[in-house]
């Protein structure tokens, strides 16, 4: 049975009743819209932990253009019914009220520092963003409580911004889960629901860029600018393309390398019409 709360402070209350019966809590935070991507985190949690709790809120903090938070696709009654069928046990929500309540202005959220994991690429192409993510994220940790938290790599950058910021929180667990994808190997986002036929066609072009990479890297190329060449090469087109970089996924403060590396994730961000996508793939066989 799916419990349901419009107010965060009860899933605190029925966190706390878990974990006094000694339930261990898996805890999937999302933006709602769900798709098969947040479902398999949502069934990775089932899984390894005694209760499942899912947080659906469109984090106005997160958003760097208006347009793109009016736009972003919602529907909280049919995200109930996949995850009552999903066998999760608790989901909650929030206003901006019930989220940031020491404020009536979004504008006045005081926003974390989300450490050195947020400079380039997303940091770069999204200011602000990795902050609202950062600040919303500390929010909804503070009220699950330690659990087992499950994020996707597809959001490499978040991952390593979140797990700085549960080892300086202290808890809790994070586990970072593979990517889903459609027929064409178009990464499942929310944001995919915005396009046009046509457009999805197009989007398959990020997957072919990033297996590119990855063939040429496993043919014994290394060098960083070839494998970004392949990319853009693959990529032009209709789509406009942010960035398509290569990095050592260890070593993110080195920034965008100009030689070789041992091991390396390649990311793509672009856009189509108003729509971004992003998405990477890892090169070499590490996690
Ligand atoms: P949202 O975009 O809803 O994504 C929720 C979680 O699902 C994230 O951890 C994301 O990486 C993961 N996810 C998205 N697409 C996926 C796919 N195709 N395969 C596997 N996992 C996928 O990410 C956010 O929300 C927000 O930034 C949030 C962390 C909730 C803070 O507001």
């Amino acid at each position: 049975m799916l419990t349901v709360f419009e107010n965060p402070l009860c899933a605190t209350q029925w966190c706390h009743e878990q974990r006094d019966r000694n339930q261990t809590i898996g805890f999937v935070p999302t933006m709602g819209a769900l798709h098969l991507g947040h479902l398999s985190l949502i069934k990775r949690s089932i899984a390894e932990n005694d209760v499942t709790c899912v947080s659906i809120f469109v984090n106005p903090l997160q958003f760097n253009e208006a347009s793109d938070y009016s736009s972003y696709p919602r529907d909280l009654k049919g995200d109930y019914r996949l995850l009552a069928d999903a066998g999760c046990d608790m989901v909650f929500s929030g206003t901006n009220r019930d989220m940031f309540p020491e404020t009536t202005s979004i504008d006045d959220v005081k926003l974390l520092d989300p450490g050195p994991a947020a400079r380039g690429l997303e940091g770069d192409y999204r200011p602000g963003h990795l902050e609202g993510v950062c600040t919303v994220v500390e929010r909804l940790f503070k009220f699950v409580g330690d659990c087992r938290a499950y994020f996707g790599v597809k959001d490499f950058q978040q991952t390593l911004v979140i797990q700085d910021l549960a080892g300086k929180l202290g808890y809790p667990t994070i586990r970072i889960c593979e990517t889903l994808r459609d027929t064409n190997g178009l990464a499942l986002s929310s944001r995919n629901k915005l396009l046009s036929d046509a457009q999805f066609e197009l989007a398959g072009n990020i997957f072919s860029a990033l297996t590119q990479a990855k063939t040429l890297w496993q043919s014994g190329c290394r060098d960083c600018d070839q494998l970004r060449a392949a990319m853009y090469k693959t990529l032009s087109g209709a789509l406009h393309i942010e960035y398509a970089d290569i990095r050592d996924p260890h070593q993110w403060q080195a920034g965008s390398p100009d030689g070789t590396l041992d091991r390396a994730i390649a990311l793509i961000a672009v856009r189509i019409d108003s729509v971004r996508l992003i998405d990477n793939l890892r090169l070499d066989d590490g996690l």
